[in-house]
């Protein structure tokens, strides 16, 4: 129970690894506010999560929505000690088919999503001395051939990690970031465009347990284990959940 009376945000919670996460902290006792752009499917993740679990529809690439979860889950349930920042898009594609909306819209997602949510909350995390878990990639650490825009995001995602790490740690707030490797998640199972060389892809894969993908509560394991108070220590950090993926 390292949440107990614990008040947490996470987004994306809707699906995937965002419900694992939430389902992860709500067992070990957090008053978690979940927020998706997929409202239904939010809807269905929080009765299935249950407890005192509230939903809220959010977009990430929108400042007002960003600014109303973190007021709601302040106002609900006392403060703010975790942000789970999980929301994200995918898009596989050769660099020359990405157009200028392809390519913002995953900006916006994966890493405007990431300032926009963090901006919200450190006023109340530096009153709780909480702490950020941002969901960045093995595309945050290596370059992903045929993902350009999603490989530039989460390397943005480790940067921001890392800079508000330092920025906020006069202030006890901690920042950290996880870099999954595969997750069997909806995200993956869209089949990929026809003209990429997806062998290329592929070279990039886990060396543990020949080659699986994790699944979303191995991620879950990790993100909960940084935003608890075990690792108290550790801000700054790109923690790679990949199977040695970026060892090689
Ligand atoms: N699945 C993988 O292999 C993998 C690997 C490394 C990192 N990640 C990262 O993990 C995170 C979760 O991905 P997943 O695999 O669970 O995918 P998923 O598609 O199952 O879940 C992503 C969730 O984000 C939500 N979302 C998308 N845009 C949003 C927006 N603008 N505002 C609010 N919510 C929004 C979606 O509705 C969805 O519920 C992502 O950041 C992804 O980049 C995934």
């Amino acid at each position: 129970m390292r949440f107990e009376g614990k008040s947490a945000v996470v987004t994306g919670a809707a699906s995937g690894i965002g419900l694992a996460v939430a389902r992860r902290l709500a067992s070990e006792g957090a008053n978690l506010v979940i927020g998706d752009r997929n409202a239904e499917g939010l809807e269905e993740a929080a009765r299935s999560i249950g407890g005192s679990t509230v939903a809220m529809p959010l977009d990430v690439t929108d400042a007002g929505s960003c600014t109303a979860i973190i007021e709601r889950a302040v106002e609900l349930n006392g403060g703010l000690d975790v942000l789970c920042n999980i929301a994200g898009v995918l898009d596989f594609g050769r660099v020359g088919d990405i157009d200028e909306t392809r390519w913002a819209r995953v900006i916006a997602v994966n890493l405007t999503g990431v300032y926009l949510m963090s901006r919200a909350a450190i006023p109340h995390l530096i009153e709780s001395r909480g702490n950020v878990v941002n969901m960045a990639s093995a595309a945050g650490l290596v370059g992903v051939p045929f993902n350009a825009a999603y490989t530039a995001s989460k390397h943005g995602v480790v940067g921001l990690t890392k800079s508000l790490a330092l920025e906020l740690s006069k202030e006890g707030v901690r920042v950290n970031a996880v870099c999954p490797t595969g997750v069997n998640t909806p995200m993956i199972a869209a089949a990929p465009p026809e003209n990429i060389d997806w062998e290329l892809v592929m070279r990039a894969t886990p060396w543990l347990d020949g080659g699986e993908n994790c699944e979303p509560e191995d991620i879950a394991d990790a993100v909960a284990f940084l935003a608890s108070q075990e690792a108290r220590r550790i801000t700054g950090i790109a923690f790679p959940v990949d199977g040695g993926q970026t060892a090689a």
